[in-house]
């Protein structure tokens, strides 16, 4: 087990100097975050970002979201506004992330950005992707460490089986706990939410006290990430079902069918957000296990199940 994963190390401190080593030198580092595991490296320089696009085969018209330590950091880059102010006190660090104006004189590559005039930023809450900011003197470009449309890593050894040994320091920080990307939500202007997430609507409503659209479409390049064949286990998804036909693996809520072999519950007591946290591990699970199909059953409609729905809809595009 041990020769396999060579390139997985638990985190201290030495691993600390060693990971911005690496992002000084213009390597990629594997990273834990809250939500999934993200592929950094410095947002400021262009060879080092090309390197992401490149081992993702990611298209270039596809921005990255760039990750900050604070709000003194961000500021040097970004033109912050008052709807800003208001969710980043209540939800940051945590797994949000927010579409802003660039500042004339950013350093933020422009292949970060895709050449949009917008940036997307996040202050992750993960102890050791934070500790890291807090060292460094520039922002991570990162976006989640699987390669273009499969499913994100929500441990250390799911992004071992998406790389191997193509990236050579991947940080163990344990399973995600959000287990789903951030909530993207566009604040440039009538603030919009973009990628639906565990920090929903209704939680955004409260703070800003106001309703909030939410534009999830896959229209020009509203959030260009979002096409729709996105997320992708591999094989087929099947979503909204009612009735196993006896081979598929079948993902449900509940503890009903506990006992039954082809049978994955997202949550036993039809917790959402343990729902969210528990998705792509059951979806890599599955697929490890060579089932040929998957076939999921109706996921209520509010909260994370909102994400949950928007991602397996993604899933069933394939
Ligand atoms: O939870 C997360 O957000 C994870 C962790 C690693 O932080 N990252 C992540 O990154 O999910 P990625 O690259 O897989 O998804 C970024 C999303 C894409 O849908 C992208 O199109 C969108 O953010 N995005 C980035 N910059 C944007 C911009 N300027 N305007 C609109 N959408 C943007
Ligand atoms: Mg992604």
């Amino acid at each position: 087990m041990k020769n396999s994963y060579s390139n997985i190390f638990s985190f201290n401190k030495r691993i600390l100097k060693k990971s911005i080593e690496n992002l000084n030198n213009g390597n990629i580092v594997a990273l834990p975050t809250e939500t999934v595991y993200g592929l950094a490296v410095n947002a400021y320089v262009r060879n080092s970002v090309q390197k992401i696009y490149k081992l993702k085969g990611r298209p270039k018209s596809n921005p990255l979201i760039v990750h900050y330590y604070n709000l003194k950091d961000v500021s040097r880059d970004i033109e912050i506004n008052e709807n800003f102010r208001k969710l980043y006190n209540k939800f940051c660090p945590g797994p949000i992330t927010f579409i802003l104006n660039k500042k004339r004189g950013s350093k933020i590559n422009s292949l970060v950005t895709a050449k949009l005039n917008t940036v997307a930023v996040r202050f992750p809450k993960h102890s050791v992707v934070r500790s890291i900011l807090k060292e460094i003197r520039f922002p991570l470009a990162m976006p989640s460490a699987n390669k273009s449309t499969s499913v994100s890593p929500v441990s250390a050894e799911d992004v071992f089986d998406e790389f191997k040994k193509n990236i050579k320091l991947i940080i163990n920080g344990g399973r995600c706990t959000v287990g789903i990307e951030s909530t993207v939500i566009d604040l440039t202007d009538v603030p919009k939410i973009l990628r639906p997430g565990v920090i929903d609507k209704k939680l955004i409503e409260k703070i800003l006290k106001k309703k909030i659209k939410v534009n999830i479409t896959n229209k020009k390049i509203m959030s260009p990430g979002m096409m729709r064949k996105h997320y992708s286990p591999g094989i087929p998804v099947l979503i909204n079902q009612k009735k196993h036909d006896g081979k598929s693996a079948f993902i449900y809520l509940g503890n009903k069918n506990k006992n039954k072999k082809k049978f994955f519950s997202l949550s036993k007591n039809l917790d959402l957000n343990k729902a969210a946290s528990n998705l792509y591990r059951i979806f890599r699970l599955i697929k490890k296990k060579g089932y040929k199909k998957i076939q999921i059953s109706k996921i209520p409609n509010l909260g994370s199940g909102i994400a949950i729905n928007d991602r397996i809809k993604r899933a069933s595009k394939f």
